[in-house]
């Protein structure tokens, strides 16, 4: 039942094969995707080859740099959307970004600037891609974003990342509201900690992770496979009946107050 041929899927958010995007596109992509993949340029083009070089088992017919700060860039990604494929089906915002000293410590230090951007980049990035690709959602769609518990309850050291988050879940609310009567579904997975390249500028990322290990209902954390899994299911027929959610993929740790 969870068939997804025949769809165009716009994949963000891929850095290395520890990215949450990257199992989020090889499943997929199992289920019959038609791939696009952007990655964040860099000046040494670093991530462009790596990216490439990763991505190619999944052969995406759209490679594109797309740095969310750069309006031009968005614009030129969905330009290419609308004259290759015609039309999008899916969408996944998965990026974030906040200096590391603003990642530790105390919160109430967060400069102005680290402030700034960790929001724009995390948080209005998602209502920018999906104002993007509303027009060519012509046939519905499935809109895709990545949270974490830090937005709901306080973690240490997650500070102001926990602000763009809490933003990011009600950004989704407010879009699924404005995208629904076109039949867009806008939600959130809210995965359990897992070790990328963000979670480590993340203080104490593998304090978290044994944290959860010890008391997960599942005794574990998750795994980026099980994050595409969910996120496979919220892009496919399947959950025609899921918008504006937040669904919790991280073994239970959500449930547990002690
Ligand atoms: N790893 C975790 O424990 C965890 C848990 C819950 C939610 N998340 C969320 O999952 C998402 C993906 O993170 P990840 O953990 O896979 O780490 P990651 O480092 O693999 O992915 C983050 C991505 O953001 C991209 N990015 C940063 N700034 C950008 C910009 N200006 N324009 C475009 N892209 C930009 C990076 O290139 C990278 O691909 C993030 O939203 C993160 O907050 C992660």
């Amino acid at each position: 039942m969870l068939n997804l041929t025949g769809k165009n899927a716009l994949v963000t958010g891929i850095a290395n094969n520890r990215s949450i995007a990257w199992g989020i596109a090889q499943q997929l992509h199992k289920a019959g995707a038609n791939l696009g993949v952007t990655y964040l340029p860099d000046e040494k083009g670093r991530f462009e080859k790596k990216v490439k070089e990763l991505v190619e088992p999944l052969a995406p017919s759209i490679f594109l740099p797309c740095n969310v700060q750069d309006d031009a860039q968005i614009a030129a990604t969905f330009e290419a959307i609308g004259q290759q494929w015609g039309k999008l089906d899916i969408l996944i915002h998965c990026l974030a970004f906040a200096g590391k000293d603003a990642l530790s410590g105390d919160f109430s230090n967060v400069s102005r600037a680290d402030f700034t951007q960790a929001l724009e980049i995390s948080t209005y990035s998602l209502t920018q891609l999906a104002g993007a690709a509303k027009p060519l959602m012509t046939e519905g769609g499935s809109i895709v974003t990545l949270t974490y518990l830090g937005g709901v309850k306080v973690i240490p050291n997650y500070n102001v990342m926990g602000i763009a988050k809490a933003g990011l879940e009600m950004s989704v609310r407010y879009l699924a509201a404005e995208l629904g009567p076109n039949n867009i579904r806008v939600n959130a997975i809210s995965a359990g900690p897992i070790r990328t390249l963000a979670s480590s500028a993340v203080g104490g990322i593998l304090d978290m992770i044994h944290h959860v290990e010890e008391v997960a209902p599942l005794r574990r954390t998750v795994t980026q496979m099980e994050v595409g899994n969910a996120a496979a299911f919220l892009c496919s027929d399947l959950s025609s009946g899921v918008t504006g959610q937040v669904l919790y993929v991280d073994a239970g740790y959500e449930i547990m107050g002690m």
